[in-house]
């Protein structure tokens, strides 16, 4: 048989066929949106916010049309990025051509802004030149009142939403807040991968966002829906897999959404007819192979104790108390102080994930890609 285009993705969205499950998060999305709840949605990253998100705005078309945005703010160093990012959203969700786009494009003409389109995407670019702080935060709130005004519901999402922590205004929550918390036909999504961040957002008392929306946190795919899933879309191209294979392509991976994804995406590519375990066992070698400039990457960012305690998490799969004696003079780390400044600057930087497991925490190397390659490699 011929193959067919790839079904695992590895990136964005293209339809609930190659989308695996997530019923339950859409379903409980779908109902804070019907109950004027806003979501704050957090997991570790490429464990499938962004797909997500992008599920549910296609379960709103099915539904009958609830109008959606979203904006992704990760690229964003200030208020005004952030205004900018917004506004091109909302003109890529309401286009030139329709009622709403062609009113926004005469009310975003009030700010006098320049208006280009990116060569290369098609995308709207809209640029604004501020006199002064206050038109920053007037043309914010114009923003919020014209999706307001519409008089009709509206879904926000606000990808890589912990972003707004390290802008230099220091009045961005408050403002944020004083503008969202009248809006009564927006629904936000608030969406994060820094946990901290994003907890220390919504929960601290003293922060304006202060419980204020609820927490959906995402775990990993269900495994028995995820097992299926992938039987079914290999099987759909003709090509079988055994159990012990299958088993292997999510002990490996981890079921880390991402790396589950683009193991099946390098299996697809190199099978013939059926899936062993040798065949599992050349795709993962490939795949590391072909990451190996990012871990010698990561090699030279790091200091020579800082990769070797990444090489001993890496060897211990997860670990439940980084400055226990045992796992310190296994591997020579030192002290336990030497343990915890490591592990605290590895967290930093994301190359270290705290996994709260019941009233444990765990902690295992962030990529799972590096993880397995420093485990084969050391
Ligand atoms: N339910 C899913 N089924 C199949 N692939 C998914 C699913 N969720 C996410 N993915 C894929 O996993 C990868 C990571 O997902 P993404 O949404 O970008 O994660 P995050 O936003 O949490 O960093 C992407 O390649 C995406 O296409
Ligand atoms: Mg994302």
């Amino acid at each position: 048989m011929k193959k067919k285009n790839n079904p695992f993705l590895l990136k964005g969205y293209v339809s609930k066929e190659l989308f695996c499950d997530r019923k339950k998060e859409v379903d409980q999305l779908f109902a804070n949106v019907q109950n004027g709840i806003d979501t704050t949605l957090i997991s570790a990253r490429r464990l499938g916010k962004t797909g997500l998100i992008f599920r549910f705005f296609d379960h709103l078309r099915e539904q009958g049309d609830v109008k959606s945005i979203y904006v992704d703010i990760f690229s964003s160093r200030n208020l005004s990025e952030f205004i900018k990012l917004l506004a091109e959203a909302i003109l890529l969700g309401f286009p030139e051509k329709t009622p709403i786009g062609k009113q926004f494009f005469e009310f975003i003409k009030g700010f006098r802004p320049l208006i280009g389109y990116d060569p290369l995407t098609g995308q709207p670019q809209i640029q604004i030149n501020y006199q002064s702080d206050q038109e920053k935060e007037y043309t914010l709130k114009g923003l919020f009142s014209f999706l307001e005004n519409q008089g009709e519901l509206i879904v926000v999402a606000i990808d890589e939403f912990q972003q707004i922590s390290d802008y230099p205004e220091k009045n961005i929550e408050a403002l944020l807040r004083t503008y969202i918390q009248n809006l009564t036909n927006i629904r936000f999504i608030f969406c994060g991968s820094r946990k901290a961040m994003m907890i220390n957002l919504f929960s601290n008392v003293k922060r304006p966002f202060f419980s204020s929306t609820q927490y959906l946190y995402l775990e990993k795919i269900d495994k028995a829906e995820y097992s299926l899933f992938i039987r079914n879309k290999f099987s759909e191209s003709g090509i079988g897999i055994t159990e012990e294979a299958l088993a292997m392509v999510l002990n490996w991976s981890l079921m880390h959404t991402f790396y589950t994804q683009s193991l099946c995406n390098m299996l697809y590519y190199i099978a013939e007819s059926e899936i062993t375990i040798d065949t599992v066992k050349l795709a993962c070698l490939e795949l590391l192979k072909r990451n190996e400039p990012v871990f010698y990457q990561y090699r030279q960012l790091l200091t020579t104790a800082q990769w070797n305690f990444l090489i001993a998490i890496a060897k211990e799969g997860e670990v439940k108390q980084l400055t226990a004696q045992k796992f310190i003079s296994q591997y020579e780390i030192g002290t336990p102080a030497n343990a915890r400044r490591i592990s605290r600057s590895l967290l930093d930087k994301e190359l270290l994930l705290e996994l709260p497991y019941k009233k444990e925490t765990f902690y295992r190397v962030y990529d799972v890609f590096l993880s397995r390659w420093l485990e084969n490699e050391y």
